[in-house]
């Protein structure tokens, strides 16, 4: 069967940078920001997003693109033999419990979503996180059904721009209350001093989380761009929209939290209990409110229908060849059902009743965490680049770049100066500071 691409450029946009912008952007971003010195973080957060987001979105996308296959099609077209399917395992394997993970929080923003229209006590038990991120789940495998172009596309087509929309909303909102200016200039003042190299890799590492570098999902959606679009302006602009919306969740954040005379340095909590103390005492918070968690569920669900996509695609992939393949329906109740399980297991084990999911202090939610991001993304980011950079025929990446760019080959030795020689060491600094031992 023909696999599906795209129906335009705008669709190929649209999707991809509605699954970068997640999470990421306006929970993570700003308490990330709040405690790396502001303005400094935000200045070399930019300078990795060019030097370093870009060049490996772009390769990710080649990868997809170029061989037509999703995570596992695409590395063994690419290598001609079996020898480095450990790596697409290992990404299938770490996507699905980033997605249990993700669906956990993504359930936090749908509950607060609730708690901001209705008043519903029960929503703060565990059996009302459950049920959150059941409807978290449910709603991105209902879009994944319809498939790439009448589910993802067209979703990403309408909510994207109702995201940016809102945001411009909730800016103007914020900007009216008084000691609103602090907030902008904590964030766009900048102070040398503040840069230290934990201030740089931990830019490095919201880089690689922000704009969903990996993990699959660029291979994924690069196999859905139309032949002809030229893959590096793409990446460029969808680079520059997770980014902008991440400036933006600043705008939107900081300014309040200044205004009501909070420290900015509140960690992961700031989005979850700072805010709805603040939006209880603003002058129509209530709308305020149920804007921003609204917004929030919207980047959140349209990442988790991306990261579902990864194992839905692969499934696919995998069995493609076999007398009876997976469909897309039956790889999607596989994938989302695993998901589920691992969401739900990492939801009981905050509680502390549930002590079979607690080990060493930790519970399985902060484990899975702290697996993921810390052992396994860096090792498969590690192992893209240097499959690409050094077992990939030059000829791949020449072939995408030559239609547009013709002969430039300074910006091929740059390029390939950059994923063979500065990337690899990058990547292994980023893991080492995340483990803790830099
Ligand atoms: N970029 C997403 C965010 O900002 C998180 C993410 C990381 C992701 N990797 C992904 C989303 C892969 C979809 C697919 O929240």
């Amino acid at each position: 069967m023909e696999k599906e691409k795209f129906t335009s450029r705008f669709g190929a946009i649209m999707a991809t940078a509605s699954g970068a912008v997640g999470l990421g952007n306006i929970w993570k971003f700003p308490y990330m920001l709040g405690q790396n010195g502001g303005g400094a973080f935000l200045l070399v957060y930019i300078v990795c997003v060019i030097c370093f987001g870009l060049p490996l979105m772009i390769t990710e996308f080649v990868m997809g693109k170029s061989s037509g296959q999703s995570v596992r099609g695409a590395y063994q077209t690419l290598a001609g033999n079996n020898r480095w399917n450990f790596v697409p395992i290992l990404t299938c394997l770490t996507v699905m419990f980033i997605t249990g993970f993700y669906l956990v929080i993504t359930g936090w923003c749908v509950k607060y979503f609730w708690i901001s229209i209705v008043d519903g006590a029960w929503l703060q038990s565990m059996g009302g996180n459950i049920v959150c991120s059941l409807v978290a789940a449910l709603i991105s495998m209902g879009v994944l059904w319809m498939g790439v172009n009448k589910g993802i596309e067209r979703l990403s087509k309408i909510f994207m721009p109702i995201l940016l929309v809102l945001l411009v909303v909730l800016i103007v909102c914020v900007l009216l209350l008084d000691g609103a200016g602090k907030g902008l200039s904590f964030l766009f003042a900048f102070d040398a001093s503040k840069i230290t190299s934990r201030t740089v890799l931990n830019a490095l590492g919201q880089c690689f989380y922000s704009l969903s570098i990996g993990m699959g999902a660029l291979i994924t959606f690069g196999s859905y761009i139309p032949k002809k679009q030229n893959v590096a302006s793409t990446a460029a602009e969808i680079v520059g929209i997770d980014t902008l919306v991440a400036i933006m969740a600043g705008c939107a954040i900081f300014p309040a939290v200044f205004a009501f005379g909070i420290s900015p340095e509140q960690g992961p909590q700031l989005v979850f209990s700072v805010l709805p103390a603040i939006f209880g005492q603003m002058p129509g918070g209530q709308i305020v409110s149920v804007l921003f968690y609204f917004l929030l569920c919207i980047a959140a669900i349209t990442s988790a229908v991306s990261l579902l996509e990864v194992l839905v695609a692969s499934l696919m992939d995998l069995t493609e060849k076999r007398p009876r393949p997976i469909s897309r329906h039956k790889g999607l109740i596989y994938a989302g059902a695993a998901c589920l399980l691992i969401s739900v297991l990492c939801t009981l084990s905050l509680s502390a009743d549930n002590k079979w999911l607690i080990l060493g202090g930790k519970t399985l939610f902060d484990w899975v965490d702290i697996i993921t991001s810390n052992f396994l993304l860096p090792i498969i980011a590690l192992g893209t680049v240097v499959f690409f950079g050094w077992f990939v025929d030059k000829k791949v990446m020449h072939e995408e770049m030559a239609p547009y760019y013709g002969k430039q080959k300074w910006t091929m030795n740059v390029y390939y100066f950059l994923i063979r020689w500065c990337f690899p060491g990058l990547i292994l600094l980023i893991a080492l500071n995340s483990i803790g031992l830099l």
